[in-house]
C-alpha cells in the first residue's frame, strides 16, 4: 500500500484500523508503536494521516489556518445514497458551528458568545448540577447495586446541557430521545441499514431542534446560552448567522452532553479500580479537581480530533499534501512520555495533568471545559461523601465503536446500604 504522496506505508500503518478491537479498547495503547516508531503515518483503511505524538498534535492545533477544522464534524464513514436521500427528505442542513468554522468567521463568532462561560456565570449553575446529582443518588442509595451510566452519568449531563442552553422544560424529553445516534453517525462505521435508521433519527432531530429554536426565538426574555446566540443573531446576523443558530442547536447538545457523560464514566471506572486512590479522595475531597483532571488526561472522553491540511505541510518530518485529512489521536498525545512522566500511570498528584489535549488546544479549545469539569467534580464530591464504600464490580467494559468519543457503555458498582454514612449518622 502507498500514501497519496506515493510513499509506501509500513505494515503497521497498512493494517491500522480504528474500528478494530485494540483502538476501541485502548486507543493510547493501540498507538504505542506509532508514538515510538512512526509518529505520523498514512492509514489506507481510513484515508487519513494519523498523528500520535504530543508536540506534533499541539503544533497542528496551534495553526488552524494551515490545519483547518472544517472536517471536524464530517461523517468519517461516507454516507450511503439511501441515507442521503433520507436526510434530504428532512431538509437536513447542518453546517458550520464553531468547532468546524474557519477564520475569520470563527473568532468573530466565538468572541460574541463568551459571556455564558465566565467563572461567575458557570458557578451560577452549580446548585442545579448538585440538585440533579443528589436526586439521582437518592433514587439508588438504598439499592446496593447500580449501573451508574444508566442511572445518571448519561442523563444528568444532558439535563445540565439543556438547562445551560435554556431549552424549555417541556421540550427536554423529546430532545433527550434524539441525542443518541450522533456518535455513530459522525465518528462511527454504521452498516448500510444502520445508516438509514440513523439518518431518520438525525433528520427528525434537525427538524425538532428547528421547532424548539423558533419557539425560543419567539420568547423575548429567556435565559441561557441559546438565548445569547438568538440575541446576537438579531444584532449581528452576518456574524451569528441563521444557519449557525440551527446547526448549533443540534450540535451543542452532543458537544456538551456525550463528552461529559463519557468523561464521568471513564473517571469513575479509573478511580474505583484503584481503591487506595478512591479512599484518598474520600478522605481529602480537595484532591477531587486534580483527580478529575488526571482522569481527563489518562482516559479522556474525546480521544481523537480532525483537521485538514490547506497546503502541503510538514508534520513530524513527514510532508502531508494539501487536502490531506488528519486524525490527531489526542489520547496518544496524552500518553506521550516526552511530555508526561510515566504516562500510563494514573497519578492524581501529577503537576502537568492540565496540559492534556482532551479539550483540544488553541483558538478552538473547548468553550465548555469548565462546565464539564464542574459536573465531574460535583459527581465525585457527592459520591465520595455519600457512598465512600462504593466498589467497582468485575465486568467487561464495552464501547460504542467510533474513532473519537470514548467511555464505557455501563459502569456497574455495588455497596452495602447498611454501611451508608447517612444511615449510621443521619
Ligand atoms: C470544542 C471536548 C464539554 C462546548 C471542543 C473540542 C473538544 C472538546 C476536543 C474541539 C477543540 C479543538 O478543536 O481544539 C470536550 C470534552 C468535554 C466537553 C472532553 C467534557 C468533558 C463541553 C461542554 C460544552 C462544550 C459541557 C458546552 C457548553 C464546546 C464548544 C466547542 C467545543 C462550543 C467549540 C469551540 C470552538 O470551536 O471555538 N470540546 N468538550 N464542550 N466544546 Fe467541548
Amino acid at each position: 500500500a502507498s500514501s497519496p504522496t506515493g510513499c509506501p506505508v509500513s505494515s503497521e500503518a497498512a493494517t491500522f484500523d480504528p474500528f478494530d478491537a485494540p483502538y476501541q479498547l485502548d486507543p493510547a495503547e493501540a498507538l504505542r508503536w506509532s508514538r515510538e516508531q512512526e509518529p505520523v503515518f498514512y492509514s489506507p483503511k481510513l484515508g487519513y494521516w494519523v498523528v500520535s505524538r504530543y508536540d506534533d498534535i499541539k503544533a497542528i492545533f496551534r495553526d488552524n489556518l494551515t490545519f483547518s477544522p472544517s472536517i471536524a464534524l464530517e461523517k468519517i464513514t461516507p454516507p450511503s445514497d439511501e441515507a442521503l436521500a433520507v436526510l434530504k427528505r428532512y431538509d437536513y442542513g447542518m453546517n458550520r458551528t464553531l468547532v468546524n468554522e474557519d477564520e475569520p468567521a470563527h473568532m468573530a463568532r466565538r468572541r460574541e458568545l463568551l459571556d455564558a462561560f465566565t467563572p461567575e456565570a458557570l458557578e451560577a449553575h452549580a446548585p442545579m448540577v448538585r440538585r440533579l446529582v443528589r436526586d439521582k443518588l437518592d433514587a439508588i442509595i438504598d439499592r446496593g447495586r447500580a449501573d451508574l451510566v444508566a442511572e445518571m452519568f448519561w442523563e444528568v449531563p444532558l439535563t445540565v446541557a439543556l438547562h445551560f442552553l435554556g431549552v424549555p422544560e417541556e421540550d427536554m424529553e423529546q430532545l433527550r430521545r434524539f441525542s443518541v445516534a450522533h456518535t455513530l453517525n459522525t465518528w462511527g462505521r454504521p452498516s448500510p441499514e444502520q445508516q438509514v435508521e440513523v439518518a431518520e433519527g438525525v433528520g427528525k432531530f434537525w427538524q425538532y431542534s428547528g421547532q424548539v429554536l423558533a419557539k425560543m426565538q419567539a420568547q423575548p426574555h429567556g435565559h441561557g446560552w441559546m438565548y445569547d446566540m438568538i440575541e446576537k443573531n438579531r444584532q449581528k446576523p452576518d456574524v451569528v448567522t441563521d444557519n449557525y443558530l440551527h446547526s448549533m442547536m443540534m450540535a451543542i447538545i452532543v458537544a456538551a452532553h456525550e463528552t461529559t457523560a463519557l468523561a464521568t464514566a471513564n473517571a469513575f471506572r479509573q478511580l474505583l479500580s484503584r481503591p487506595a486512590v478512591w479512599a484518598e479522595l474520600c478522605e481529602n475531597p480537595e484532591l477531587i479537581p486534580a483527580a478529575a483532571e488526571e482522569c481527563l488526561r489518562h482516559s479522556g472522553s474525546v480521544v481523537a480530533w480532525r483537521r485538514i491540511a490547506t497546503r502541503d505541510v510538514e508534520v513530524g518530518g513527514v510532508t502531508l499534501p494539501e487536502g490531506g485529512k488528519i486524525l490527531m489521536v489526542t489520547a496518544s498525545a496524552n500518553h506521550d512520555p516526552s511530555h508526561f512522566e510515566n504516562p500510563d500511570e494514573l497519578d492524581i498528584y501529577r503537576d502537568n495533568a492540565v496540559d492534556h489535549l482532551t479539550f483540544g488546544y488553541g483558538s478552538h479549545q473547548c468553550m465548555g471545559k469548565n462546565l464539564g469539569r464542574m459536573e465531574m467534580r460535583i459527581f465525585l464530591e457527592e459520591f465520595t461523601r455519600r457512598l465512600p464504600h462504593l466498589e467497582l464490580e468485575e465486568q467487561a467494559f464495552t464501547f460504542l465503536p467510533n474513532t473519537s468519543f470514548r467511555g464505557p457503555e455501563a459502569v456497574w458498582v455495588r455497596w452495602d446500604p447498611a454501611s451508608n454514612p447517612e444511615r449510621r449518622d443521619p
